[in-house]
């Protein structure tokens, strides 16, 4: 994928701050400081469209950014951080809930897991969530540069049976040595019915 354009359009709360649904569009989900605005510059090719950081939590709004022109990526605000307030908190499922539900253009979510860790609660109610809406969702083991290659494999498996989802179905990505990259491209590709994702490059 060629990257020609990536900017950010705005930020957003309830469904009237959305920007038109005019595009295809790729959520990124997961929980607080896990990497999802890493993941996007990583896709991206750009070190800072997206403000990453490494207090968790920074992320409180539903991002939109548009890509060359044609497609939509967002990035949504993470789960599961003790220290955000609890007004922030309780403002999180609603928000999140009613981008799923009404989306009209979102054609896939990115759920994005720390492959040190083991899958909560929150993670397999997403994935249900995703499933009752029919959004499909790729599944994105990050950070797996922080691990050896048999340890890799080995929380792979053990995520796998976790999630009830086959182990080859969680892709390994890593943001700082951008291993895994093609691999979620690829799969934004497929599941994105949008031939305009399957711009090949040159
Ligand atoms: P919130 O927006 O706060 O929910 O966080 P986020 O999920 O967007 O995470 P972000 O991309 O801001 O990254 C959080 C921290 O993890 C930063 O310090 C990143 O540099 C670091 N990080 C993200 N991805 C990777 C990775 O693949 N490997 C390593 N080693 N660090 C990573
Ligand atoms: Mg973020």
């Amino acid at each position: 994928m060629i990257i020609k354009t990536a900017e950010f359009v705005t930020s957003a709360v309830k469904p009237q701050q959305y920007p038109p649904a005019d595009m295809p569009e790729i959520a990124f989900a997961g929980r607080s400081n896990v990497g999802k605005s890493s993941l996007i510059n990583t896709l991206v090719n750009r070190k800072r469209l997206v403000k990453t950081s490494s207090t968790p939590g920074r992320t409180q709004l539903i991002n939109f950014f548009i890509i060359n022109e044609m497609f939509s990526f967002v990035d949504l605000p993470g789960y599961g951080y003790a220290k955000v307030p609890v007004t922030v908190k309780k403002k999180w499922g609603p928000m999140v809930e009613t981008y799923l539900s009404e989306r009209t253009s979102l054609e896939g979510v990115v759920l994005i897991m720390d492959i040190r860790r083991t899958p909560k609660q929150e993670e397999l109610s997403f994935i249900d969530w995703l499933r009752h809406f029919n959004i499909p969702a790729i599944l994105t083991l990050t950070k797996t540069d922080k691990l050896s290659k048999t340890k890799q494999k080995k929380q792979q498996m053990l995520i796998s049976e976790t999630l009830s989802v086959d182990k080859d179905d969680l892709l390994l990505f890593s943001a700082k040595s951008r291993h895994g990259k093609d691999k979620v491209w690829e799969a934004i590709e497929s599941v994105s019915g949008n031939t305009e994702f399957c711009t090949p490059d040159p």
